[in-house]
């Protein structure tokens, strides 16, 4: 991308001829889009193994922004088993938001894009590609098979609406076809008992900001809840609340999860949550994923260096540091990609093969893949081995 003298900083005309070119092609998918009654054969797809809820397959959603395309999501690929919670972690920035809001089609138009890839939905008797599917059509799928906790309850929930009227709008729209006032009244106080509010009939007419943060929260997951969807996304449900009603969020949702069976995809920078949650691990950088398996692949036999980071960064109860690990340096600008490993620059490990481009991904087990050239060529035990030991030498210095 071409730069004025001064360094980082785009000229007027340069601007105005990068936002040119991106309308262009943003008018173009929107149109698209929004296209009315289009054939289902154009967004009808096949899963690959029929026991996901989702599959996101080679995933790129883009944000067209003036100053440059971001990549917010740049070639990402992982399966939702039906039934099962999906934990996706990363650094601030590193588009786990964005993953879940192309699976949600919120993303914020006409900047951000889904500009390559699938999105496979499992609807039982067939599947539909989310990335293809017209505007029309997700309106029916949106709360009725995926639904969405938000990072932020203050602002997702309206202030002017009242509990009751807002819990209630979404089973109007999805569950109360051809009900009564009545049993709209009833299913809501019955869904707010469900997440844990003792006086229900009290803040069915309560105002968003009457209610503490964990009661917002659980008015959040009682509205994502209302139509017993097969997928649940949460965005880092529990960030905003002390770790007493987080721990009970967590059971909610545990719980609720097991009643319907449905699929969670859980978004947090909290390892502790995820070791709690999940039962596979999606680790996320810079709009990659660069290392997924099994809870257990994750936590007990990290590869990646960057895993390995995290995991050290953690507190862990009885044992005796001086200072806590921090990753070196920081994520790098999602305008300019470097073509190299986007961790190679804060990475303390790396080997000559690093100077070569982005490596591809490689399998250490049947569920367990990295993408790393630490583990090219080697064989996965001895490289693993290698991972152990030394850590297992750092902690023994630290002692
Ligand atoms: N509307 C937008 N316009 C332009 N860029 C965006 C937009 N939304 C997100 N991005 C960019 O996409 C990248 C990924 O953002 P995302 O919100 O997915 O991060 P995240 O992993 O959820 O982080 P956090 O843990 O802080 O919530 C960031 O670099 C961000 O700047
Ligand atoms: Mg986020």
């Amino acid at each position: 991308m071409a730069k004025t003298k001064k360094e980082g900083y785009l000229s007027a005309k340069e601007s105005r001829r990068i936002s040119k070119e991106n309308r262009k092609i943003t008018n173009a998918l929107e149109k698209k889009r929004k296209r009315k009654n289009v054939p289902e054969s154009e967004y009808l797809t096949e899963m690959h193994d029929r026991n996901n809820a989702v599959e996101f397959d080679n995933l790129h959603t883009y944000f067209f922004t003036d100053t440059g395309v971001v990549k917010s999501v740049d070639s990402v690929t992982f399966d939702i088993p039906i039934g099962k919670t999906v934990g996706v972690v990363g650094e601030s920035g590193c588009g786990k938001s964005v993953t879940s809001l192309s699976l949600m089609q919120l993303l914020q138009r006409p900047q951000g894009q889904v500009v390559e890839g699938e999105i496979r939905l499992n609807l039982g008797d067939k599947a539909y590609d989310i990335a293809k599917i017209p505007y029309e059509k997700m309106l029916e799928l949106r709360g009725n098979v995926i639904s969405m906790i938000f990072q932020e309850p203050m602002t997702a929930l309206n202030p002017v609406f009242r509990i009751g009227a807002q819990l209630g709008e979404v089973i109007e729209l999805h569950d109360g076809n051809g009900k009564d006032k009545e049993y709209v009244k009833k299913r809501t106080i019955e869904l707010l008992e469900m997440v844990g509010i003792a006086n229900s009939e009290g803040v069915y007419k309560m105002f968003p900001h009457e209610l503490s943060g964990g009661m917002r929260q659980r008015v959040m997951i009682a509205i994502a809840l209302a139509c017993n969807p097969r997928i649940i996304i949460a965005d880092e449900p529990t960030t905003a609340l002390d770790v007493t009603i987080q721990a009970q969020v967590l059971d909610l949702l545990r719980n609720l999860k097991d009643k319907i069976n449905s699929s969670i995809m859980f978004i947090t920078h909290d390892l502790g949550v995820i070791a709690e949650m999940a039962d596979y691990v999606v680790v996320m950088y810079a709009g990659r994923i660069i290392e997924k398996g099994t809870a257990e692949d994750i936590f007990y036999h990290p590869a990646h260096p960057y895993t390995i980071g995290l995991m050290e960064s953690k507190p862990v109860v009885g044992k005796d540091v001086e200072k806590l690990y921090s990753i070196p340096g920081k994520v790098p600008n999602p305008v300019d990609m470097p073509n190299y490993c986007y961790f190679k620059d804060r990475c303390e490990k790396c080997v000559k093969k690093c100077d070569g481009e982005y490596p591809t991904e490689i399998s250490l087990s049947p569920t367990h893949k990295v993408s790393c050239y630490l583990y090219d060529g080697v064989d996965a035990d001895a490289a693993r081995e290698v991972n152990k030991t030394e850590r297992l030498d750092e902690t023994e210095g630290e002692r």
